[in-house]
């Protein structure tokens, strides 16, 4: 178990998360600025954006490692991983989610139709990977109500992943 642990990077999981606590504490004064801009408009002390909500870049870095973590400990997902550089995938999944859920951080990675297609994923792979990305959201303690709103961005790119084997177009 502690082999696999480190198998899928608990070290790299460190290092990303350390390079992304540099762009959470560079972002702390923008951040508090934003807050203080919208917060004239707050009904209440809750942040506005799913981001800040999720716990910022450290939290979201987290997540994504333990989902991966999830992902390749499942044996219906894993054989899609074989041969895949984990360490970029985590750094650029993370990329990904955080700017999905109106981060302040760009995605630099590839365009998701081309890096998807013909690998043969279904909605079942789709369904249970973004199962995976719930579950280690909502053992980060994030609510369960922010868990579902981030599972419907991430359900706008389902076309996308799934590319050919999309029968809705
Ligand atoms: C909402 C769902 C998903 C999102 C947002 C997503 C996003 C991404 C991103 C950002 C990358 C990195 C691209 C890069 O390296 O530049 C990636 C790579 C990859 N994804 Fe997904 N993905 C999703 C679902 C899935 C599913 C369901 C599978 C398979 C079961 C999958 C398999 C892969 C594989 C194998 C790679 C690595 C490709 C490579 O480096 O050769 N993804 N995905």
């Amino acid at each position: 178990m502690k082999c696999q642990a480190s198998r899928f990077g608990f070290a790299t999981s460190l290092s990303l998360i350390g390079e992304v606590a540099k762009v959470n504490g560079s972002m702390g004064k923008a951040k508090s600025q934003y807050d203080f801009e919208a917060g004239r408009e707050k009904m209440s002390e809750e942040p506005q954006d799913l981001f800040t909500r999720f716990g910022g870049a450290e939290a979201i870095a987290r997540i994504v490692s333990g989902m991966y973590d999830r992902v390749l400990a499942d044996p219906e997902l894993a054989g899609f991983f074989t041969g895949v550089q984990l360490d970029r995938l985590r750094k650029m999944q993370f990329e990904f989610i955080s700017s999905a859920l109106d981060g302040p951080i760009d995605y630099t990675g590839a365009e998701l139709t081309a890096i998807h297609k013909g690998r043969g994923i279904t909605a079942h792979h789709f369904a249970k990977f973004c199962r995976h990305f719930a579950d280690a959201a909502e053992a980060h303690g994030v609510s369960k109500r922010d868990v579902d709103l981030a599972l419907g961005r991430l359900a706008m790119y389902r076309d996308k992943v799934l590319g050919e084997t999309s029968i809705d177009g």
